[in-house]
């Protein structure tokens, strides 16, 4: 039996293959390699094409005894999907539609899905937890909305079991050192911050001190990429074992600051970060924070790499050894 994983290049995806390969799961990976790097795979049987190309995801099956997917494929820029709508509902939206048509034609019943805490919008609660109220603030939380929503309806008619993994911000890299955060664009946080420690960019922008937090600035609950990847093999173990459908939120519980952040970074990387206060960023919630109690009471989920220093040392190991990404 082995796990399809969709957008298995890209920086979710590989730590996730990365874990389940130190398990000894058979691996096999669709990429369209648009956003993800083919250098980030540290095993699996990789195949290059599009969600949205049925006679291509009929090889995959067809040739591969699936049982599971963990679906990640998706473009993920909150700003440009204010600009660009369309190409969010098309490869994200339809792109899953695709994948659930194929999954219920080929007899695969089981899926995990990275969703993100995006689809909550602007808190009415903190921590947030599942049941609160879903209101996206950006096209892309929406369409993360609406791909979880069609995993209800595929699930009641088709019996295709799901567990959707809203994430909160995820940051950190392997701890061997070989895989880690590649974006190009760039947009997060803590990447640029270490950008700005390599000498790579003159400052970090601070998007906003006059936010009703204690020093002004955002607050975020950053969690460590490879406790979000061990989440997703507990996931695809209790679908296995017969679990129906649910929805767990990942987070410490823990929010930090962009200031908090920035003072951690400059205190692990021992360089001079300068920071330039900016106007805030449009549509950024004050405050984000999770409550994974359900995730840790129903998957047993302990996320193990949990101070925020622990994970800029590990994005730092990464970004200082690859300043310019993967070498291609
Ligand atoms: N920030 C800056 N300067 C920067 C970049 C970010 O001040 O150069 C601030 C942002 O304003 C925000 C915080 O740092 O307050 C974190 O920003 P990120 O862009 O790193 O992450 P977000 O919280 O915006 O985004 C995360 C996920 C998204 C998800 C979103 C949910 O990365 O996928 O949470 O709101 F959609």
């Amino acid at each position: 039996m082995a796990v399809l994983v969709t957008g298995g290049a890209g920086y979710i995806g590989s730590h996730t293959i990365a874990a389940l390969q130190e398990r000894g799961e058979e691996v096999i990976i669709v990429d369209n390699l648009q956003q993800g790097h083919k250098e980030a795979l540290l095993g699996g049987k990789l195949y290059v094409g599009d969600l949205r190309d049925g006679e291509f995801l009929d090889v995959v099956f067809k040739e591969n005894d699936i049982d599971a997917v963990i679906h990640f494929a998706a473009n993920s820029l909150v700003g440009e999907s204010m600009k660009l709508p369309g190409k969010y509902y098309h490869n994200n939206v339809y792109g899953t539609l695709c994948l659930l048509e194929k999954m219920n034609e080929h007899g695969t019943r089981k899926i995990v899905f990275s969703s993100t805490a995006a689809t909550y919008g602007e808190p009415e609660n903190v921590p947030i937890d599942e049941f609160d109220r879903t209101l996206p603030t950006n096209a892309y939380g929406e369409t993360k909305l609406a791909m979880e929503k069609m995993m209800k309806w595929f699930d009641s008619a088709h019996g295709i079991s799901y567990i959707s993994l809203r994430y909160f911000n995820a940051a950190g890299a392997h701890e061997s050192g070989r895989i880690g955060e590649d974006h190009s664009p760039e947009t997060h946080l803590i990447p640029i911050v270490l950008e700005a420690a390599l000498g790579k960019r003159p400052h970090i922008s601070v998007f906003g001190d006059d936010y009703s937090t204690a020093d002004g600035t955002c607050i975020r609950d950053y969690v460590h990429v490879s406790d979000l990847a061990d989440a997703h093999i507990l996931a695809v173990d209790k679908l296995r074992g017969g679990s129906s459908s649910s929805i767990y939120n990942l987070g410490n519980g823990r929010g930090y600051s962009v200031k908090e952040v920035i003072d951690i970074a400059r205190s692990v990387t021992g360089r001079d970060i300068k920071a330039v206060i900016e106007p805030r960023r449009e549509g950024d919630p004050a405050v984000l924070v999770a409550s994974s109690e359900r995730a840790r009471n129903e998957l047993g989920w302990k996320p193990s790499r949990s101070g925020l220093e622990d994970i800029i040392k590990s994005a730092w190991k990464w970004h200082e050894a690859n300043p310019n990404g993967y070498q291609k």
